[in-house]
């Protein structure tokens, strides 16, 4: 046993992006490469020697070889201790609860979130720091720079660490504890929500919940939570074992992906309530009986509900929501005479807002919901949210939102991407319409009359950072939107985002089916942006 200081050369294509560095498995099994990534991780953090880091990751394929890797890089760089959640596993938000709960310095997240696993599948790394959130910008570049022209790492020379087995080990200096990635976070979930409203309601008899673990990490949290702590039946949670490829599916809780869970929810005998989480746990989808509730509507009534839940009963201090994410939050926020800020896409945007108090709730039309008690978003904070709320008002899913629709007006709303576009096709796309901009103002088409056609831009309101080109917006009166978007997380072509919103006050109209209330604002997208010519695609691939 010994610490080996090993010749490396740098690899030129490791720029981490807010969600960690994430490429095929098979580019982080090239000999160095997921070491050269690591050190310079270790390399560029400040002090670490003697400081405590958190570890674990989404189960998936080459999950467990990454973890030991780490582990044994840790020891040889001087870290003091080493949490590792049992059996590798560890889920986005519990690590953030981890990281905040014990003061850490950080931790290191092994996960491509909801892209597919296995063999042929994606892998990640993702470095989290003291706050709970993932790294900012200055600390990702400076990653990236150092892995440009790293040398050596090091490593030390010991046997595997059994992961299967809770308690401490030593690796040289270094402690290894192998604890349970549950608990923490099941009791942070404890002082958040009311637990015996909830076991009450799940122990009635009366009311059937499924929840979807989708093969991956969430699996074991749900059991515990609503199995074992609430007192659902065994068989509440399906696909609750994390498997290293996810059993084929690809892990990302939507329509078209949660394909078992929304067979369920549609049956003749369906449960009152269903919810997925995605691969490393921080999505979430939300359902009743034959009823979808969009991420963007989740928001708001959870916000406009949140005196209903111990956690929040003191009241909110603002609300936040991504730009594409629908306005419907925005009205919770009017009425309750409360901030709402609007931020580019992506998690870390919230947390400067987090930091400063100046938010509670916050979330993203991509299934990513959250609030101020860790720092990033969270799928199964999110489902007890919605179950606490359920056992408070003993309404089903559907009333709870028609009532909210019925007081605030509903927002049609619905998200079409295209995926794995040609590049040049995607930004010629995009080029034209940010010519057309000027253009389109004040403009009418149809039925719906152009107010503001922009390209966003956001100026943090903490640190005065400004962010631009965040996405093209033509909001019409009315408050009905189209915005469009290239994705900034693909690992194959371009893939284009085109939101849809459409405000409704009238009752009358509020049933009317999500698509066919949105055609004219689908047909108006098409025209401005030439999607079929430019692209050559006669449909979306997802619709969510
Ligand atoms: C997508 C979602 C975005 C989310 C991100 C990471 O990014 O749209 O809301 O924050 O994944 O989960 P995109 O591919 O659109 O850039
Ligand atoms: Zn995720």
């Amino acid at each position: 046993m010994s610490i080996q200081k090993v010749s490396t050369r740098p690899f030129k294509d490791q720029r981490p992006g807010t969600s960690g560095l994430r490429k095929k498995v098979t580019t982080f099994q090239q000999p160095y490469y997921l070491e050269n990534f690591v050190q310079s991780i270790f390399d560029v953090i400040g002090e670490i020697k003697g400081k405590t880091i958190v570890l674990g990751g989404d189960g998936r394929f080459y999950n467990r070889e990454a973890l030991q890797i780490i582990i044994k890089m840790a020891a040889a760089n001087g870290i003091g201790r080493t949490m590792v959640g049992l059996g590798g596993i560890l889920s986005t938000p519990a690590a953030s609860c981890v990281i905040r709960k014990h003061g850490l310095l950080g931790g290191i997240i092994l996960s491509a979130s909801h892209n597919p696993g296995g063999p042929k599948g994606d892998f990640g790394v993702k470095y989290n720091i003291e706050n709970g959130g993932p790294s900012p910008e200055h600390v990702t570049e400076c990653i990236y720079k150092r892995s440009l022209e790293i040398d050596t790492y090091r490593f030390f020379d010991a046997p595997d660490v059994d992961l299967d087995q809770l308690g401490e080990n030593r690796i040289g200096e270094m402690v290894v504890e192998v604890f349970d990635p549950v608990a923490d976070y099941l009791q942070l979930m404890e002082r958040l929500f009311d637990f015996d409203r909830m076991r009450g309601l799940l122990s009635s008899g009366e009311f059937n919940m499924v929840y979807d673990g989708m093969n991956a990490v969430t699996g074991p949290y749900a059991r515990a939570i609503f199995e074992r702590r609430l007192g659902a039946p065994p068989g509440t949670v399906i696909n609750g074992d994390p498997l290293l490829d996810f059993g084929g599916i690809h892990p990302d809780p939507n329509l078209k992906h949660a394909r078992e869970l929304v067979e369920i929810m549609r049956s003749e005998n369906s449960p009152d309530f269903g919810a997925a989480s995605d691969g490393d746990g921080d999505r979430n989808m939300i359902l009743g009986r034959r009823f979808f509730v969009t991420p963007s509507d989740s928001l708001a009534v959870l916000a406009a509900n949140a005196d209903l839940v111990p956690g929040y009963s003191g009241g909110l201090s603002g609300l936040a929501r991504s730009m594409p994410t629908s306005m419907a939050v925005d009205r919770v926020a009017e009425s309750m005479g409360i901030p709402c800020y609007e931020t580019p896409t992506g998690w870390k945007f919230f947390g400067n807002l987090l930091d400063a108090g100046k938010v509670t709730l916050c979330g993203e039309e991509s299934f990513g919901t959250g609030s101020d008690h860790i720092r990033e978003k969270d799928g199964l904070w999110a489902v007890l949210f919605w179950l606490n709320l359920l056992a408070v008002k003993g309404e089903s899913v559907e009333r709870i939102v028609q009532a909210h629709w019925r007081k605030f007006g509903r927002d049609f709303y619905s998200r079409h991407d295209y995926e794995g576009l040609e590049a040049d096709s995607a930004n010629g796309l995009m080029s034209h319409l940010r010519d057309s901009l000027p253009g389109l103002v004040e403009k009418r088409l149809g039925n719906y009359e152009v107010e503001i056609a922009d390209n966003f831009s956001y100026t943090d309101p903490i640190d005065g950072s400004l962010s631009t080109g965040q996405g093209i917006r033509i909001i019409f009166r009315g408050a009905s939107r189209i915005v469009f978007r290239l994705s900034g997380t693909g690992t194959e072509g371009a893939t284009l985002r085109v939101y849809l919103e459409r405000y409704e006050t009238d009752l009358e109209r509020q049933d009317q089916d999500t698509q066919e209330a949105l055609s004219d604002l689908i047909t108006i997208a098409n025209n401005i942006a030439q999607i079929r010519a430019r692209t050559g695609r006669e449909a979306p691939s997802v619709i969510t």
